[in-house]
């Protein structure tokens, strides 16, 4: 499965450094070449030598320990990389990383290479909770480095919570799917909505709404790396934009609505992730409105539904519609779905905690024509990102791409 490929595995010094030992005899048997390099607190674990017979490569600790002087180790390891996997990471790796320090063979190969890097995390839970590792690991989500999350149960310190390496035939499962994904959707042409439109009441005032941008942010990002051309169409948002990915930013429904149909004809792929305002100011006042009376009453009109106009101009353009609900997911969602004629639909209960507006993870149902496809229970968005593309790319299988409109 893997042959062909260069895996670089970094292990860092936890107790879990004994499973990474299974993970590299796995990723071998697999095909892969597999080039080790630990931590000083890895080998404080681990031995090199159980690394380097399982590899049967040299095992790298050491920057300065040059062992081919026709080469420089860290940057040739970055540079024949295919995939890059730290197992298990340690909260001061990840701080590192996240940080841009290169302060050992491990931390200074990872800030040189380009190559795909995955994290599977391991430590106390407390550790992983604390709001400095959190921070850290959402700044290293957003860079596109994918997590193999760890798993909840004993822990070598005593406690019992999050913060298990995942076990190494998850993590090969991780791995495969990132070799596989790459070619998901190739060729194809996907456009993603995020952010909260603003709808002008004066130059200094707007009404909107709570959306960060975070899941359509993570759906094109993901796209991208899963081989596809993005547009991504974006209201205001902070996030960086993702790399690779053409951005247009827009402010209104009807900026979004232009941008999106200007484009639509040409698309395999729409994601309506962004909230779209569903009123605006009938009136839109060219200077700021001075306090004068108690009560100020503004009249809204509705903005055009940009979805239910993509769902009746649709050919083979496959549509992914969002439901942000707080009650009667399912059936809200269904009827959505059904109204504005959608392929998918993306129903979150926004009134869940570590659903929905702003934060970091999702809880999500996917609904078709014909009822729930998948429950995506609390998870990163990136990780939901990745999951609603698998499921599009199964169903693009069978249906024929714009080139062929
Ligand atoms: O941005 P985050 O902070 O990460 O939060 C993510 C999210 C909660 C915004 C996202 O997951 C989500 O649910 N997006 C859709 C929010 C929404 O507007 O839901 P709705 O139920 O009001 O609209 C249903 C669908 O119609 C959506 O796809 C929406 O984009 C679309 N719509 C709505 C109104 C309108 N005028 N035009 C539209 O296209």
């Amino acid at each position: 499965m893997l042959k062909g490929k260069t895996i670089v595995l970094g292990v860092t010094g936890g107790i879990a450094a004994f499973k990474a030992a299974a993970l590299c005899s796995k990723l071998k048997q697999a095909g892969a070449s597999v080039h080790v390099i630990m931590t000083e607190g890895a080998t404080k674990f681990v031995t090199p030598l159980t690394f380097q017979s399982l590899s049967r490569s040299l095992v790298f600790t050491d920057t300065f320990d040059e062992q081919d002087p026709s080469q420089i180790s860290h940057i040739d390891l970055a540079d024949r990389a295919d995939l890059f996997i730290v197992a298990p990471a340690t909260a001061n790796i990840i701080a590192k990383m996240a940080h841009g320090l290169a302060d050992d063979m491990l931390s200074t190969t990872l800030l040189a290479t380009m190559a795909p890097v995955m994290v599977a995390p391991a430590m106390n839970v407390h550790m992983y909770d604390h709001p400095a590792t959190r921070a850290n690991m959402q700044t290293l989500r957003e860079r596109g480095i994918r997590f193999v999350e760890p798993g909840v149960g004993q822990l070598a310190c005593g406690y019992v919570g999050k913060g298990r390496l995942a076990e190494p035939e998850e993590i090969m499962i991780g791995i495969h799917s990132f070799f596989h994904e790459k070619q998901l959707l190739k060729g194809k042409k996907v456009l993603v909505t995020a952010g909260g439109t603003i709808e002008r009441i004066d130059p200094v005032r707007y009404i909107s709404n709570d959306s960060s941008g975070k899941m359509g942010y993570a759906i094109a990002g993901e796209a991208y790396r899963a081989g596809a051309e993005v547009t991504l169409v974006s209201a205001q948002t902070n996030l960086p934009v993702p790399d690779g990915v053409k951005f247009v930013k827009v402010n209104s429904a009807q900026d979004m609505m232009d941008a999106v149909l200007a484009r639509f004809d040409t698309l395999d792929v729409v994601f309506k992730s962004a909230a779209v305002s569903d009123y605006r100011p009938v009136e839109q006042l060219d200077h700021k409105m001075k306090k004068k009376e108690d009560e100020w009453v503004i009249r809204l009109v509705k903005t055009p539904d940009i979805l239910q106009t993509l769902g009746e101009r649709k050919t083979t353009q496959f549509v992914v519609g969002f439901a942000a609900e707080t009650n009667n997911l399912d059936a809200y969602a269904q009827d959505k779905l059904k109204r504005k004629n959608c392929d998918l639909l993306v129903a979150n209960d926004v009134s869940q905690e570590g659903a929905g507006f702003g934060v970091d993870t999702n809880i999500a149902k996917v609904f078709d024509a014909n009822g729930v496809v998948e429950e995506l229970p609390l998870q990163s968005k990136q990780d939901m990102a990745r999951r609603l593309l698998q499921i599009v790319a199964l169903r693009l299988e069978s249906k024929p791409s714009s080139e062929e409109n």
